[in-house]
């Protein structure tokens, strides 16, 4: 069974369907950590109401970015952590970490990467007047949201669409894809070459992830 570790500063919704698919049977995983940098975080209620362990790091009492995630790195470590999930975690990863987990950070942005990295990709994508946005998984390197992309899933985009209305039809399939993602990976059935990830998975699948328009 998968061991995972989820880094959430927020809501928590994709925390939440990680855990529902877990609950279902979908996912055959544990989450052995909630890390946050938010004492506030809705998540952080999330993780109590299932059990699960939740520990609160805070940037400012550490002296540097990479002391502060080569701390997470050894709370990680310590739990047997296999694979690390970014749920809506604000902050961008330090290489302290992610030299620790290389290929083994997961995460989702709210747009078709390459398309509008960085915050607010959906408000980004409903500005721009795209017809088709959407969703990524990819795996987390140094850049800002370019890692490897794992999965993406498309919505129709519409021209009187706000960065909420565009981004609720976003979300429900973040709900979908982020799970989807982590059970390749449990199965093994990703690899990374280059910049590309391998997907050992039927073609009959995408239509799983790509639902018609
Ligand atoms: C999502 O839109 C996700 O794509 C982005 O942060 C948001 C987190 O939402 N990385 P939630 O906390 O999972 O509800």
């Amino acid at each position: 069974m998968l061991t995972l570790g989820v880094l959430a500063s927020g809501s928590g919704s994709n925390f939440q369907s990680i855990i529902d698919n877990i609950n279902s049977g979908f996912l055959d995983a544990q989450i052995s950590v909630l890390i946050t940098d938010n004492p506030d975080a809705y998540a952080i209620k999330r993780a109590k109401k299932h059990g699960l362990d939740v520990v609160v790091i805070k940037m400012k009492d550490f002296t540097d970015r990479p002391a502060y995630f080569s701390h997470i790195a050894g709370e990680l470590e310590k739990r047997g952590v296999e694979l690390v999930i970014l749920a809506g975690f604000m902050k961008v990863v330090d290489k302290a970490l992610i030299e620790r987990y290389r290929n083994r950070i997961m995460n989702i942005h709210p747009a078709l990467l390459p398309s509008f990295p960085g915050l607010h990709g959906q408000k980004q994508a409903a500005d721009y007047g795209v017809k088709i946005s959407g969703c990524t998984v990819h795996f987390v390197d140094e850049g800002m949201d370019t890692g490897p992309i794992i999965v993406q899933a498309a919505v129709p985009a519409y021209h009187d669409d706000t960065e909420d209305s565009l981004g609720a039809r976003i979300l429900k399939q973040e709900h979908r894809i982020f799970p989807y993602a982590i059970k390749l990976y449990s199965e093994g059935k990703l690899s990374v070459e280059g910049r590309k990830v391998i997907v050992d998975a039927d073609r009959e699948d995408s239509i799983l992830i790509n639902p018609p328009l």
